[in-house]
């Protein structure tokens, strides 16, 4: 026996209590004597503290079973940027998350995705998806249901719906996406050299199950933070906006101007989104088999859907979850001046009587330049958050 082996045991346990996540570490150290053919395997994962911006609310929606871990994330952004994800290795059959969700369209496909022509995504099989895409900002802050209509939410009694590792198993599994098996992808990853040991880093096991890679991927799309766009700039009191951009502001968040911050946030909420569903008053007939109606029956959602988040909305073009509307122009002329009645519309449209909010062009100006200092360039090019440069078997 030789003192050969230092070993840092590092337990932790994460709960969530009134609200606030805390983290409570219990930290053991010691100095081992370990034979060379008996090491003992000790599970050794670096929690992942995510840092709260400026303003931010601090309750995060991390599911109790998925704690965050710096291998965790690191494994999962390997995953995310991974076409063998679909559990196939041929040229013509990758596809991972980033296929579609890119990071410089602000994890959207973006109007000018080379292989889907403006903006409407489609799967392996060539079928297109059902809405257009949904972009990945700030979800860690979403407690009200993840997909345009909220299907996955958390305390689902559908176990299996309830938070982002769903959307991956759905994900594989989508006619309309990528068209895979969950067993397939675990067989694909678990042959690919480099991933077992990851694994084994991230979960204790060098035994890939789709869990797991449904929790690695999830965690790293929660670390997927944008707060340093020029309005952020602005609330810390770096930057001025310009006084076009401040005329934007206001009417963005008063309801005699264009009334958008019941539905968008923006007044005292950073997140630019309440996460909530809305029918926004664009059509009088909802024939939409996936509206927020078939998942809270609420007569009221007919025709309504998530009022997404307005940052950097500049690049995520075509718009609506139908993708109607090609340009921002085309959104602000819709909300000024072309609202449609119905009965389902929702009681915050305050303006529908006077068909919108009949802006000024020079308001709708302000209001756009205002929108456009949501966009986060740092977001779009972190490195962070980008493919790696190599994957676990090219190192
Ligand atoms: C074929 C294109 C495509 C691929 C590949 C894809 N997505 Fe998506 N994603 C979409 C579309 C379209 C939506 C909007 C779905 C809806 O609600 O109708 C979406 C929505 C989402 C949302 C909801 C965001 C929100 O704000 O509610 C999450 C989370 C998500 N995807 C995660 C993933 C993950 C993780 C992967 C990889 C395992 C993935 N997606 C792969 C097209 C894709
Ligand atoms: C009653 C709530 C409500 C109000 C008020 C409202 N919106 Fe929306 N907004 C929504 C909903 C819901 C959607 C998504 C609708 C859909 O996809 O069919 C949406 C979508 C959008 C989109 C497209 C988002 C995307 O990802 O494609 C933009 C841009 C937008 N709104 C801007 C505004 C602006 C600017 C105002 C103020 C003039 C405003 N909204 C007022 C609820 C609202």
């Amino acid at each position: 026996m030789k003192m050969q082996h230092l070993k840092q045991i590092f337990t932790f346990r994460f709960s969530i209590k009134h609200g606030a996540l805390l983290l409570g570490f219990s930290m053991l150290f010691f100095n081992a004597c370990v034979d060379d053919n008996n090491i003992d395997e000790v599970f050794e994962a670096t929690p992942y503290q995510i840092e709260i911006p400026f303003g931010f609310p601090t309750k995060l929606n991390i599911p109790e079973n998925n704690p965050m871990t710096v291998e965790g994330v690191e494994l999962g952004r390997y995953l995310f940027y991974d076409g063998r994800l679909s559990g196939r290795n041929h040229p013509d059959s990758l596809m991972s998350c980033a296929t579609c969700h890119r990071q410089e369209r602000a994890f959207e496909a973006g109007v000018d995705h080379p292989d889907f022509p403006g903006g409407f995504p489609h799967g392996l099989t060539g079928l297109p998806t059902h809405h257009v895409m949904l972009p990945m900002i700030n979800l860690v802050w979403n407690h009200s249901g993840y997909g345009w209509n909220g299907f996955l939410y958390p305390n689902n009694p559908e176990e299996n719906l309830r938070n982002i590792e769903d959307f991956v198993r759905l994900t594989v599994m989508a006619k309309d996406e990528i068209d895979g098996d969950t067993l397939q992808t675990r067989e694909m990853i678990q042959s690919i050299p480099g991933y077992p040991e990851l694994f084994k880093k991230a979960f204790g096991s060098d035994k890939v199950t789709f869990v797991n890679i449904g929790k690695a991927i999830a965690q790293f799309v929660r670390t997927l933070i944008s707060a340093n766009s020029k309005f952020d700039k602005y609330m810390r009191g770096e930057v001025q906006l310009s006084q076009s951009e401040l005329n934007g502001y206001v009417l963005f968040t008063t309801e005699e101007g264009a009334d958008c911050f019941h539905c968008h946030g923006g007044f005292g909420n950073p997140l630019f989104t309440t996460h909530l569903f809305y029918n926004n008053g664009k059509d009088t007939e909802f024939t939409d088999p996936m509206d927020r109606f078939q998942i809270s029956k609420d007569p009221m959602d007919h025709g309504a859907y998530k009022a997404t988040t307005l940052r950097n909305i500049e690049v995520q073009g075509p718009y609506m979850h139908d993708g109607r509307f090609a340009t921002l122009e085309e959104v602000i002329d819709f909300y000024s001046h072309d609202l449609k009645d119905s009965p389902y519309i929702n009681p915050l449209m305050h303006h529908i009587n006077d068909g919108g909010i009949l802006l000024t062009p020079t308001e709708k100006e302000d209001l756009l330049n205002f929108i456009k200092t949501l966009r986060d360039d740092d977001f779009m090019t972190n490195p962070d958050f980008g493919k790696p440069g190599k994957f676990p078997d090219e190192k």
